[in-house]
């Protein structure tokens, strides 16, 4: 779905579709009552038939004149003048459906007519060109029988006035690069554990590097022996796939910019090890590396827009699989950063891999560090699927990243992280196993990676309940490319 912006004036309006928002199932805006004009009242007069409930997201179609305005599609936007962020998107997904059961290939969008609670025009843009790009959104790559109709409608025209052209494109096209990046997260979350290896990661990243002139590094074990990442070698013992540390660099900002760093957690499977997992939904565990697949969509998106910022971005790829090589509970291995660790459960792999690219992040000095992965079942269990777990020691950090989650609809919520939490890491044998107990399962995990991050501001995204859906929609969910994405935004605006 292609979106583009046009300042034509409605009267002189040609279209196959046009999207019109209606208030109370009623009333139309400015140019909802121009179009009506123009058609001779059809508009009105199909609304005064009462038909279009106003719940927002319902719609009444209405034909005009084949080689004018030859449909109209009447979005109800709820009962208010003023509407909600709820009821808007609702709209703009009832009417883009709508469109898409007819045989429209482009159609006009007038939604943003309407008045929306505490955002301006270019949130309404973005918006729609975000839902639009969602929706649609496929994963066919690997079906042999394709849909052989493009999803429709192909093009959207959103409609503004000549005054707003100018931050009506940049919101499009800002939108447009943030989807951009949120679908190559999507698309690499859905591929299988058998296509999407360490192997394919770092290969993927090497295409955006050469797209968009990133600097990258690809580490292999002995790099990683040399520099005593014994605990991300840890994990990968099991696997016949050879593990990688993927270092990505975008420089958009001045050369003496300290970088933010980015690292994901990149299991491409996640069996548990030794410590086995159950076999239900294991399949789900292919999406263990959407914290990698975040960070390159975030680079792609801030590279797409150009934003004056220097960004480090780590991916830290293995598999955790059992075999006659693999870690066994009771081994205990020497981190980079010198900390012993006892291994418990092979299953709390995501820690020890983050934990030695913590450490590796140390020689950019980053100005601030996220790391973000699909780290416990926990953190599921505590925040469900709508908020990302957010642990961080710095307030000024976590306050950004709470206000990006809001700004872009891709929400997290604060944890704690006391010390006092850490206990439960305590060793007979080393300096800290790699985990506690059942209780605080996410705070502990949290509490591991802090141990590894002393040395920066550093922040944790625990995001195994919002990277995928599971259930009949099954399938990565692109989040949290739109938090991180809009964090850097900021940061950019600000200067630093
Ligand atoms: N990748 C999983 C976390 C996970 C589980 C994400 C279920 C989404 C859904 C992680 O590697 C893991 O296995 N964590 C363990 C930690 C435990 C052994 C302390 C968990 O959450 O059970
Ligand atoms: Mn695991
Ligand atoms: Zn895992």
């Amino acid at each position: 779905m292609q979106f583009s912006i046009k300042t034509s004036s409605v009267d002189s309006l040609r279209a196959a579709c046009v999207l019109v928002p209606v208030t109370g199932g009623k009333a139309l805006g400015n140019s909802g009552s121009a179009l009506d004009a123009a058609m001779g009242g059809l508009l009105s007069a199909a609304l005064a038939r009462g038909d279009l409930q106003a719940k927002a997201g319902n719609t009444l179609l209405v034909y005009g004149e084949p080689r004018r305005i030859a449909r109209v599609v009447l979005v109800a936007v709820g009962e208010e003048a003023e509407t909600s962020e709820r009821a808007f998107g609702d709209a703009v997904r009832g009417g883009l459906r709508q469109v898409g059961a007819l045989s429209c290939d482009e159609t006009v969008s007038l939604l943003h007519e309407v008045a929306v609670r505490g955002r301006d025009l270019a949130w309404k843009l973005r918006q729609q060109v975000g839902i639009g790009r969602e929706l649609a959104y496929r994963f066919e790559r690997l079906k042999s029988r394709k849909e052989s109709q493009p999803v429709r409608p192909e093009r959207v025209v959103l409609l503004v006035a000549r005054s707003d052209a100018g931050i009506a494109q940049a919101a499009a096209d800002q939108a447009t690069a943030l989807a951009n990046g949120t679908d190559l997260a999507r698309e690499l979350g859905n591929l299988p554990g058998n296509v999407c290896t360490p192997t394919y990661l770092a290969e993927a990243a090497r295409e955006l590097a050469a797209a968009h002139k990133l600097k990258i590094q690809v580490l292999d074990r002995k790099q990683m022996e040399a520099l005593r990442m014994g605990s991300l070698l840890s994990v990968a013992r099991g696997s016949d796939e050879p593990p990688k540390l993927v270092v990505l660099q975008y420089r958009g900002g001045a050369a003496r910019q300290a970088p933010v760093a980015l690292i994901g957690k990149g299991i491409t499977f996640d069996t548990g090890g030794i410590s086995l997992k159950p076999a239900a939904e294991m399949d789900e565990m292919k999406f263990d590396m959407c914290g990698a697949a975040s960070v390159l969509g975030t680079l792609r998106a801030v590279a797409e827009m150009r934003l004056p910022i220097n960004v480090v971005g780590v991916i830290a790829a293995s598999e955790n699989m059992p075999g006659g090589k693999a870690t066994k509970p009771g081994d205990i291995v020497t981190s980079m950063s010198g900390q012993t660790i006892e291994i418990l459960n092979t299953d709390a792999e995501g820690r020890l891999v983050l934990a030695d690219a913590l450490t590796y992040v140390e020689r950019f000095k980053p100005q601030a560090v996220i790391d973000i992965a699909t780290l416990t079942g926990a953190c599921v269990i505590a925040l469900g699927n709508h908020r990302s777990g957010l642990f961080s020691s710095h307030d000024g950090l976590a306050d950004a990243l709470l206000a990006a989650g809001q700004a872009s609809g891709d929400p997290c919520w604060r944890m704690p992280l006391d010390e006092d939490y850490g206990e439960a890491l305590k060793s007979n044998f080393a300096d800290m196993a790699n985990v506690g107990g059942r209780a605080g399962g996410s705070i502990t995990a949290a509490c591991f990676l802090s141990r590894f991050a002393r040395k920066f501001d550093w922040a944790h995204l625990d995001i195994a309940g919002t990277a995928w859906k599971s259930g009949a929609q099954k399938g990565a969910s692109g989040r949290p490319v739109p938090l991180l994405t809009q964090f850097l935004i900021d940061r950019a605006a600000a200067g630093n």
